[in-house]
C-alpha cells in the first residue's frame, strides 16, 4: 500500500524541554535511494532523554521534534530506482538525527538504503533495534581510519589481529561498552579489560572481557593505580562509553604513551586530540550520516549483518516496554535515573494503542 495520505502515530516534543506527546502525523513517501520501514521495534538511548530535556542539539532540533535512534521494522514501500532492497524484508537500522521523517518513536520512517541491513534471521525486531546507534558509536572510535578513528581495521578484514596487546573498556555494561568489548575481542586483543559492576563480570566475560574492574570500588580518580594492579602491560587502546570529565581523565592517564584513546561524545573534555602527538584522542560522533563518517558507514552496513548473523557479534540483552509509543516516556525516566543497568530498553510502536 501506499504511503500517500496515509496517518501514524508518533512521539512528540511540540518545542524545547517540553514533554513528550503522542499525535498524529502523515506518514512520510520515500524517495530516491529510501525505502518507507514500518516501524517494529525501536531502541530507546540516553540521548533521547538528554535531547528532551536539554534541547542538545540546538538549533538542529525540528521543532515539533519526532526523534529515537534506533529502529527495527518491515520495508513497507520502495522510493524510485530502489533495487538493493523487496518489499516485506525485515531491517535495522541507524536513523538520520534532525529529520522528523528518518526518527524511530513513530509508526512509520524513511530510511537510505545505503545505511541499513537486513536483520540476521537469527536476532528479533527487537534484538536487532538494541545494535544500531550504539554498534556504531563503539566501532567508529575503534576501525575507522584515522583521524576518524584508531584505525584498528577499517575494512572488517577478519584476519586482523592483536594478540599481544590489551584494551580497556570503561562502561563495559553500557550498550556501547558491549559492542566495544565484542569488537575488540574480533580484533583478537589479547586482553580486554572491563571497568564496571562486577555483577555484570560472567556476562561480560562471555562477551569477550578478560579482566573485570569494579567500578563501585574503584573510583576514577584511582583507577589509573589500580589498573597495573589488574594487569601490568601498557595499555594502548581505551574505550570509554563514560563521558564524564573524570572518566575521560582516568582513561587518559590509564593509557600508554603512544596509545589511543576513544571517548563516546564529540565533545571532548580532554584538550587533546587525535591530531596531537604521542597519546591519540578520538571523540565519537556514532553516525554513518557526517561527510567525515560516510565512507566507514558504507564499509560498516556491508558488513555488519553477517557479523550478526554469524554469531560474532551478538545484540544486546532487552528490556521490552509496554504500551507501545506511549511506553518511551517511562522507558526514558529509567534511562534518566541511571536505573538501566546492562540491558537495552525497546518499545514497540504498532502496539500504540492511545
Ligand atoms: N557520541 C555518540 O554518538 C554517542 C552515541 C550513543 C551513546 N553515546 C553516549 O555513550 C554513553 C553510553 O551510552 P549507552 O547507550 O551505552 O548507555 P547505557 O547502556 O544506558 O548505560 C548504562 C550503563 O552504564 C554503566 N555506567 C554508568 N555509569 C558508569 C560508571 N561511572 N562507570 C562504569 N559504568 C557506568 C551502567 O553500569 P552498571 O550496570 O554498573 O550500573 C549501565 O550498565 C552515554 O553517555 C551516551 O550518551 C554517545
Amino acid at each position: 500500500m501506499s504511503s500517500a495520505n496515509r496517518i501514524q502515530k508518533a512521539l512528540v516534543i511540540e518545542s524545547p524541554k517540553t514533554p513528550f506527546v503522542l499525535k498524529t502525523v502523515p506518514i512520510p513517501k520515500p524517495g530516491p535511494g529510501e525505502v518507507l520501514v514500518k516501524i517494529m521495534a525501536s531502541g530507546l538511548n540516553p540521548a533521547d532523554w538528554i535531547l528532551q530535556t536539554r534541547d542538545y542539539f540546538a538549533p538542529h532540533t525540528p521543532y515539533p521534534a519526532i526523534i529515537g535512534f534506533d529502529i527495527a521494522g518491515d520495508v513497507e514501500e520502495l522510493g524510485p530506482g530502489v533495487k538493493e532492497i523487496s518489499k516485506g524484508e525485515r531491517v535495522f537500522l541507524e536513523p538520520k538525527m534532525n529529520s522528523n521523517n528518518y526518527t524511530a518513536f513513530q509508526q512509520y520512517a524513511l530510511a537510505p538504503v545505503e545505511f541499513l541491513g537486513k536483520i540476521p534471521k537469527n536476532l528479533d525486531y527487537a534484538q536487532a533495534a538494541s545494535v544500531s546507534l550504539t554498534f556504531t558509536t563503539a566501532v567508529y572510535g575503534l576501525l575507522p581510519a584515522h583521524p576518524v578513528g584508531m584505525g584498528l581495521n577499517p575494512t572488517f578484514d577478519d584476519t586482523v589481529s592483536y594478540p599481544e596487546e590489551a584494551a580497556l573498556v570503561i562502561g563495559g555494561s553500557s550498550s556501547v561498552g558491549q559492542y566495544a568489548i565484542q569488537i575488540l575481542k574480533y580484533l583478537g586483543f589479547g586482553a580486554i579489560i572491563a571497568y564496571a559492576s562486577v555483577k555484570h563480570t560472567e556476562f561480560l566475560k562471555s562477551l569477550g572481557a578478560t579482566h573485570i574492574i569494579d567500578r563501585n570500588q574503584i573510583s576514577f580518580a584511582d583507577l589509573p593505580a589500580a589498573l597495573p594492579r589488574v594487569y601490568a602491560q601498557p595499555i594502548k587502546v581505551i574505550y570509554s562509553a563514560v563521558v564524564l570529565p573524570e572518566a575521560q581523565d582516568a582513561a587518559y592517564a590509564c593509557l600508554a604513551n603512544d596509545g589511543k584513546l576513544a571517548v563516546a561524545t564529540p565533545q571532548l573534555a580532554l584538550k587533546e586530540d587525535a591530531e596531537t602527538p604521542g597519546k591519540k584522542v578520538y571523540g565519537v560522533f556514532g553516525s554513518p550520516y557526517t561527510p567525515a563518517n560516510r565512507e566507514f558507514g558504507l564499509v560498516l552496513w556491508r558488513h555488519l549483518p553477517r557479523l550478526l548473523e554469524s554469531g560474532v557479534f551478538v545484540p544486546n540483552r532487552i528490556e521490552e516496554l509496554p504500551n507501545g509509543l506511549s511506553g518511551i516516556v517511562d522507558g526514558l525516566k529509567k534511562l534518566e535515573k541511571g536505573e538501566v543497568s546492562g540491558v537495552k530498553l525497546v518499545a514497540f510502536p504498532q502496539n500504540t494503542t492511545a
